[in-house]
C-alpha cells in the first residue's frame, strides 16, 4: 500500500544547521530546487554485494540523491527506487517523488538524456567505495608482480637490450608516476565531503563525471590497477638489476639505477 512503502524510508534526521530548511523546494522546476542540508542522510539501504551475516548498511546523503539525479546519470523515478532499495509501489513512486519534493529535490518528469545503465549503477557512493578499497586491498596484497616481472624479463633476456629495457621500464615509471599522482588529487564529491579543488577546473570537472558515472568506484579502481602495475615496474627493474649482476660478473655500473636514471633524464 501507499501508506507501507511510505513508511519503508526512514524520516529524515532534523537539520541542525539554522534555516536549512527555510529553501525547501522554492522553485519546483528545476532539479536541483533548495536543497536542505546535502549531508543530511536521506535513508540507508543494505549493501548489494555482501555475504551472509556480513550485511554492510550505507547511509545515503541528501547530496548523494541529488546527485544521482543530475546529469551525467539523470536516474529517473523507477532507478532511483531501485537504488535506495525500495519496494515496487503502484503509485509509480509518487512517495519517493513527495519525499525528495520535501527536501527540495525535484524528479523531473518526461524523458532526459541520461546516462546508460551499467552494473555499477545500482550500487551506492558507500558500497562503491567499499569496494574500491577492497579491490585496492586485493590489488596491494595478491597481484603476482613478481611473477608477471620475472615471466616477462625472461622473455627479455637478451644482454644487449638490457640497457635499453631498463630505461624504458624506467621511463614507464616515471609516467605513471605522473598519472598515479594526478588520480592522488582528484577531489570529486563524494559522501558527505565537501572537498576543496587542488587540480585545475578543467581537468577536475572531467573527473568529476568519471566519478559521478561510478559513484566514487572509477577513480581509486584505477589507482589500484596502477598499484599492481607499478609493483610490477619495480619487480621487473628488480630481475633486470639481477640480470646485470649475472651478465656483467661483477654488477657494473652500467646497470646501476642511478646511471640508468640519469640515461632518462638525458633524453629529455
Ligand atoms: C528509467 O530509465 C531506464 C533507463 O534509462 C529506462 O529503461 C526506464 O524505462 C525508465 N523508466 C521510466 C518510468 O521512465
Ligand atoms: C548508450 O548506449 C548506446 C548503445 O550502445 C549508445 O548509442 C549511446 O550513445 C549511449 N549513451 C550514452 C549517453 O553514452
Ligand atoms: C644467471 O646465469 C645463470 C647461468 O647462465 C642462469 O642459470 C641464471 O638463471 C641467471 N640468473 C638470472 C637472474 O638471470
Amino acid at each position: 500500500s501507499i501508506l507501507r512503502s511510505c513508511l519503508f524510508l526512514p524520516v529524515p534526521m532534523p537539520s541542525k544547521a539554522n534555516g536549512t530548511i527555510s529553501a525547501l523546494a522554492m522553485n519546483k522546476d528545476s532539479l536541483i530546487g533548495g536543497v536542505t542540508n546535502p549531508n543530511e542522510v536521506f535513508c540507508s539501504v543494505p549493501g548489494r554485494l555482501s555475504l551472509l551475516s556480513s550485511t554492510s548498511k550505507y547511509k545515503v546523503t541528501v547530496g548523494e540523491v541529488q546527485r544521482r539525479l543530475s546529469p551525467p546519470e539523470c536516474l529517473n523515478a523507477s532507478l532511483l527506487g531501485g537504488v535506495l532499495r525500495r519496494a515496487k509501489s503502484k503509485n509509480g513512486g509518487r512517495c519517493l517523488r513527495e519525499r525528495l519534493e520535501k527536501i527540495g529535490l525535484n524528479l523531473p518528469a518526461g524523458r532526459r538524456k541520461a546516462a546508460n545503465v551499467t552494473l555499477l549503477t545500482s550500487l551506492v557512493e558507500g558500497e562503491a567505495v567499499h569496494l574500491a578499497r577492497d579491490f585496492g586491498y586485493v590489488c596491494e596484497t595478491e597481484f603476482p608482480a613478481k611473477a608477471a616481472a620475472e615471466f616477462l624479463c625472461r622473455q627479455h633476456a637478451d644482454p644487449g637490450e638490457l640497457h635499453a629495457r631498463k630505461n624504458m621500464l624506467l621511463a614507464t615509471k616515471q609516467i605513471c608516476k605522473e598519472f598515479s599522482d594526478m588520480m592522488a588529487q582528484d577531489r570529486s564529491p563524494l559522501g558527505n565531503s565537501r572537498p576543496s579543488f587542488i587540480l585545475e577546473p578543467g581537468v577536475q570537472s572531467c573527473l568529476t563525471h568519471f566519478s559521478l558515472i561510478t559513484h566514487g568506484f572509477g577513480g581509486p579502481a584505477i589507482s589500484a590497477a596502477l598499484t599492481a602495475f607499478q609493483n610490477y615496474l619495480v619487480e621487473s627493474l628488480k630481475g633486470l638489476d639481477k640480470m646485470f649482476l649475472n651478465s656483467t660478473g661483477n654488477g657494473h655500473p652500467v646497470g646501476d639505477s642511478k646511471t640508468a636514471e640519469k640515461d632518462v633524464k638525458h633524453r629529455k
